[in-house]
């Protein structure tokens, strides 16, 4: 089909009310992506971006900041007085903006998120094929209750009489199986010629886009209803207890998707993996492993239970042990990091190297093979090969007002204890003492000593016992009857 001829809708005005929260619904996330994000990304392959117009009115310009990356277009319903409301309001925008009126229009809740381009092209297809006027994508899931219902001619007919909303059905309607997904495709000029007459006759007292299927069959026009393929991706999300079960269905079939690919999660249910997310073959992901973001992870590596990674990046054969925290950083092929490493952000790990049990590093490049294995803090340091890190050494990387630079050299061996504060410079081979505090530069091959010198008083001991035992204390000199 020219592309000219199609044009999607998505509604995203409402409030959702039924949240009970401060952020605009299409905002909350599923699968950690905005409820929008996901219905646009769907629209996208149907349509370029400039055919797709978003509707949105309740905290419209905290909803336009977060998609307006995306190159969508925003149609403003300033008041959210329905879905057939904000259907009039693009209608204004078209003809305020003599937009060319598509042949055929697709609208989209932004608050059904879970919808596939196969779908949406299923939708267009069986539209055309039928030469409907309106086609409604319905469902039949297990709990109707909510759903306005899709009342077919006759059982099995494609052909339907209306749409009935929750609060309008009569008590022979009630158990009517067949929900519409509030997804649907319109011939636009027979959509906008009904526009003006709907009314606010109803329970909620809005202007209902359901109403136009009654209208155009009143018309004798054909509006028809195809069932999506599952139930699952026609669900709304109108409350905080079904957006968590759209989360978890959504992130169940990223873990499919996942497993499909050669990545083996143990008990998928228990991680929390992105839509984003992508993992190369032959990695283990084990219980309760949060990837969030845009994480990479590449194969054969292993990501031990309890560890949280975030928009990072991690190459070939890595091992995350338990509880690591990791945040917008790279780990290069071989490292190994953890148990209860913490990686804050710009932290470069390099190939084979390690960072073990609490360690902390920031802004930290640390090269090829270096080590740093036992609680360190690591900021804003640039580490070479084949360093290493003693256990408890720290870069003291802030003095107060700014933030300082160590550079480590290739080779060196940083003792034990040792805080080089920065900014300071230890070259390559270089030894640092255990315990030092380095204040200076160090040269390629030196030695360091930064710490007082060592006294040691033999025999003292013995000799200030003896001195207190020969001294009487208060107790002795003055009794009472209480210390007895
Ligand atoms: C709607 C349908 C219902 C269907 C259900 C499917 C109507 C009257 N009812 O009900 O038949 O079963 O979706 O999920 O359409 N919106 C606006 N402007 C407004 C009002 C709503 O843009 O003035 C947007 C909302 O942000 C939301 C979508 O339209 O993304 C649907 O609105 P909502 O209030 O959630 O409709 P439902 O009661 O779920
Ligand atoms: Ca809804």
């Amino acid at each position: 089909m020219d592309s000219n001829q199609l044009a999607i809708a998505i509604m995203a005005a409402g409030k959702g009310t039924r949240l009970k929260s401060k952020r605009p619904k299409v905002l909350h996330e599923i699968g950690g992506r905005a409820l929008l994000l996901h219905v646009i990304a769907a629209a996208r392959t149907a349509v370029p971006a400039d055919h797709i117009f978003c509707i949105i009115g309740h905290e419209a310009d905290r909803v336009r900041a977060a998609v307006a990356s995306t190159g969508v277009q925003f149609v403003p319903q300033p008041e959210q007085r329905g879905t057939g409301h904000a259907i009039q309001m693009l209608k204004a925008f078209f003809e305020l903006s003599g937009t060319t009126l598509p042949a055929h229009l697709i609208v989209l809740s932004g608050d059904v998120p879970l919808i596939r381009p196969e779908t949406i092209a299923s939708l267009r297809d069986t539209h055309l094929r039928e030469h409907a006027a309106m086609t409604i994508l319905t469902a039949v899931p297990p709990n109707p209750t909510g759903y306005g219902r899709v009342i077919r001619k006759a059982e099995g007919q494609p052909e339907v009489t209306a749409i009935v909303e929750q609060k309008s059905l009569s008590p022979d309607q009630l158990s009517a199986p067949e929900i519409n997904s509030g997804i649907y495709c319109f011939d636009t000029a027979a959509l906008f010629a009904k526009l003006d007459a709907l009314t606010t006759n109803n329970a909620h007292c809005e202007f209902y886009l359901t109403d136009v299927a009654a209208m155009l069959v009143a018309d004798g026009r054909r509006v028809v209803a195809v069932k999506a393929d599952s139930v699952d991706e026609v669900l709304g999300a109108n409350t905080i207890a079904e957006m968590m079960h759209l989360d978890a269905a959504m992130r169940l079939a990223t873990a499919h998707r996942l497993m499909a690919q050669g990545v083996t999660i143990f008990r998928p249910e228990t991680c929390v993996i992105d839509a984003e997310v992508s993992i190369g073959p032959d990695t283990v992901i084990e219980p309760y492993v949060q990837l969030l973001g845009a994480t990479t992870i590449g194969s054969d590596s292993r990501i031990r239970s309890y560890s949280v990674i975030q928009n990072s990046h991690l190459g070939d054969n890595v091992l995350v042990r338990n509880g690591c925290i990791l945040d917008s950083s790279t780990v290069a092929g071989n490292a190994i990091l953890g148990p209860y490493a913490h990686l804050r952000p710009e932290s470069n790990i390099g190939e084979g190297a390690h960072v073990g049990n609490f360690v902390e590093t920031k802004k930290a490049t640390l090269g090829k093979g270096s080590k740093a294995n036992h609680l360190n803090y690591l900021g804003d340091t640039i580490i070479g090969a084949g360093v290493n890190i003693g256990a408890g050494a720290i870069t003291c990387n802030y003095d107060g007002v700014h933030k300082h630079l160590t550079t480590i050299g290739d080779g060196a061996f940083i003792g034990s204890d040792s805080t080089l504060v920065a900014p300071v410079t230890i070259g390559a081979g270089a030894y640092i003492a255990a315990g030092s505090s380095i204040t200076e530069d160090v040269p390629e091959g030196a030695l360091a000593l930064g710490r007082a010198r060592q006294t040691t008083k033999p025999g003292w001991v013995a000799a200030r016992k003896s001195a207190t035992q020969n001294k009487p204390t208060s107790n002795e000199t003055e009794p009472t009857n209480q210390s007895r």
